[in-house]
């Protein structure tokens, strides 16, 4: 088959599937919003239905900051806060996590001009020892996101924020979500994300889009 009669085919498989996301199991997932005080909260986003806790179990160091009022409105509540590392030049977070098993590692970064510096930063971030990303924030009120797919060997999991220049590291949320064992298979190494297609529960609209846009491409 062609790629296009895949798509036609997977557009229809998504829209047929009952969902359920309202019901959504969020077992083994691992969502903080970094920098949230007081350290003991937790709160469900309910534009997403994910429950978010703070950082502060996974991380030692770093000082918490809010990006300014005026940006928080277009943002959900996990980016509102964040932590920040002007001390050190690698800072990790330490996570607990199943050994052998597959994770979709998520960070997320709004820079709010949260240390009125208005000096948009650029910075590594590492798994464990090894690079995964680096991120450059574009604008002030610019939402970044960065993902990889991840085989962890261990029962520990770091990740760090690694400074590579002047400018101070953050992020606004760290979302680890385990996946099935057999769910993007690959020989060696990990994944990133080259796109992301979320066929809405609500509206069938967003999905004709995606599916014009999809058209537009190949035609
Ligand atoms: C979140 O959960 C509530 C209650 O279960 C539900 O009514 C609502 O539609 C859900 N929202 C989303 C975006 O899934
Ligand atoms: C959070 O901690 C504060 C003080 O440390 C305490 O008074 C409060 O009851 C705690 N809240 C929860 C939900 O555990
Ligand atoms: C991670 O596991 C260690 C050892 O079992 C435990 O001491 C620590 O509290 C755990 N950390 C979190 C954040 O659950
Ligand atoms: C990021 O910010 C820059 C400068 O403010 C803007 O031109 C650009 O469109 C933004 N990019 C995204 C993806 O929002
Ligand atoms: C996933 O596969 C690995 C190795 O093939 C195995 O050790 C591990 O137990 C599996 N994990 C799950 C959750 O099935």
């Amino acid at each position: 088959m062609r790629f296009l009669d895949w798509f036609l085919l997977l557009f229809i498989f998504a829209f047929t599937i009952p969902r359920s996301v309202e019901a959504q199991n969020q077992a083994g997932f691992i969502s903080l919003d970094c920098g949230l005080v007081p350290e003991n909260t937790t709160y469900v986003e309910n534009t997403i239905n994910i429950t978010y806790k703070s950082d502060a179990d996974y991380i030692d160091s770093g000082s918490v900051g809010k990006i300014k009022d005026a940006y928080t409105t277009q943002f959900q509540r996990q980016l509102w806060s964040l932590r920040s590392f002007p001390d050190g030049k690698r800072n990790c977070y330490n996570v607990n996590v199943t050994a052998n098993s597959k994770y979709l590692i998520r960070g997320s970064f709004v820079y709010g001009n949260y240390d009125g510096l208005n000096q948009l930063p650029s910075f590594d971030l590492h798994i464990g020892p090894n690079k995964w990303s680096s991120v450059t924030i574009e604008g002030v009120a610019n939402f970044s996101m960065t993902e990889i797919i991840h085989v962890v060997t261990q029962e520990r999991l770091q990740v760090c924020l690694v400074k590579t220049g002047p400018t101070t590291p953050f992020i606004s949320s760290l979302e680890l979500r385990p996946l099935p064992n057999q769910s993007y298979v690959t020989e060696t190494g990990s994944l990133t994300r080259f796109a992301r297609v979320f066929f809405s529960t609500s509206s069938s609209v967003i999905s004709l889009i995606v599916l014009l846009f999809f058209l537009a491409k190949i035609c």
